[in-house]
């Protein structure tokens, strides 16, 4: 049993000391892997600023953004332990905890933005949210950076065969590297902030990713092409730790649930809006060679990819994810 107040007695003593009347005050740390001028960075601002206002400044969010304190691969133990009360890996990183996550990374699962919201805005979205209270997990929203692109050293992405000896990295996520193997390239699996470094030292070739993460860490200076294929999604599962908020008072846990709802809504809208907008500043200011994957091209993809989903379905027990994709296959 801890209190949620301990952390900010503890740390927070010298702020304290000087203000009168904030001995109380709720410190939530959130921390995350990107930059602050993403999607996802400036979601978590957004939400600080929300959970200030709707609680009278009775909740400070610090946001901790580009993995300074925990990287990909720690921040979910470091979540569970309460070393942090808030991160947002991508869904494909969730995996690790249970592949029903996988489902986010089937090859074209969704078509336009208008699925992506309509499934997170769905019973499926709620499932998820609830999927890790057993490890001490509460699940407060699904966040979405859109569509993710593949960019190359070597060649420009148009055919299946095109990828054929080429060295992806990849999140870790058994759905992804699948894809990639019935690509005929070789996944790599590598955290986030070692992406840029891995890319100038030629350890693969490829990557994929949004068009924020590619131009927030600049990547596509390290890349000749780039395929707009939109043909996976990054998405992030906003969590919280159970324990802290269990024991948060009733009023704080409903003013801090609306913060998140506008957030949300705000996040997927915005999201959308920064990645065009930040493609057009990639095709405006860069060398980069670009190119639309055509609705034929599409189709070649598919065919290779499609086998994906029986596997998905291998791997997952849980019926409300299963119902959803074989609706599909
Ligand atoms: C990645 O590892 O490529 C992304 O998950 C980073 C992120 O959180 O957007």
């Amino acid at each position: 049993f801890f209190y949620p107040f301990d952390r900010f007695k503890q740390e927070e003593i010298s702020f304290d000391d000087e203000q009168e009347g904030l001995s109380d005050q709720i410190i939530i740390r959130f921390s995350h892997v990107v930059a602050e001028n993403t999607p996802k960075g400036l979601a978590a601002q957004k939400f600080a600023e929300l959970a200030d206002e709707k609680t009278d400044g009775l909740v400070k969010v610090e946001v901790i953004p580009n993995g300074t304190l925990y990287t990909d691969e720690q921040e979910l133990d470091a979540l569970m332990n309460n070393d942090v009360q808030m991160i947002a890996p991508s869904l494909s990183k969730m995996t690790k905890l249970a592949p029903e996550w996988g489902l986010f990374d089937l090859p074209f699962l969704f078509q336009k933005n208008e699925d992506i919201t309509s499934v997170f805005s769905s019973e499926i979205g709620n499932s998820f949210l609830r999927l890790h209270e057993d490890e001490n997990i509460t699940g407060m929203a699904l966040w979405s950076n859109g569509f993710k692109q593949m960019t190359s050293s070597e060649s420009s992405l148009k055919k299946p065969e095109d990828f054929k000896g080429q060295r992806f990295r990849i999140m870790p996520s058994a759905m992804i590297e699948e894809q990639f193997e019935r690509l005929g390239a070789e996944p790599i699996v590598m955290p986030f902030d070692q992406v840029y470094m891995s890319l100038e030292e030629e350890k693969f070739e490829g990557q994929e990713n949004t068009i924020s993460n590619i131009y927030s860490r600049r990547l596509y200076e390290l890349q000749n092409y780039m395929t707009i294929s939109n043909h996976g999604f990054l998405g992030y599962a906003v969590l919280m730790n159970k324990e802290f908020w269990d024991h948060l008072p009733e009023d704080v846990q409903s003013s801090l649930t609306d913060a998140m709802d506008e957030t949300t809504t705000w996040m997927l809208e915005e999201s959308m809006k920064m990645n065009k907008a930040q493609l057009g500043v990639i095709e405006r200011e860069s060398s980069i060679d670009i190119h639309y994957l055509t609705e034929e091209e599409q189709g070649k993809w598919l065919d290779n990819l499609q086998p994906v989903y029986q596997s998905f379905l291998q791997h997952v027990t849980e019926d409300f994810v299963k119902e959803f994709v074989e609706e599909r296959v």
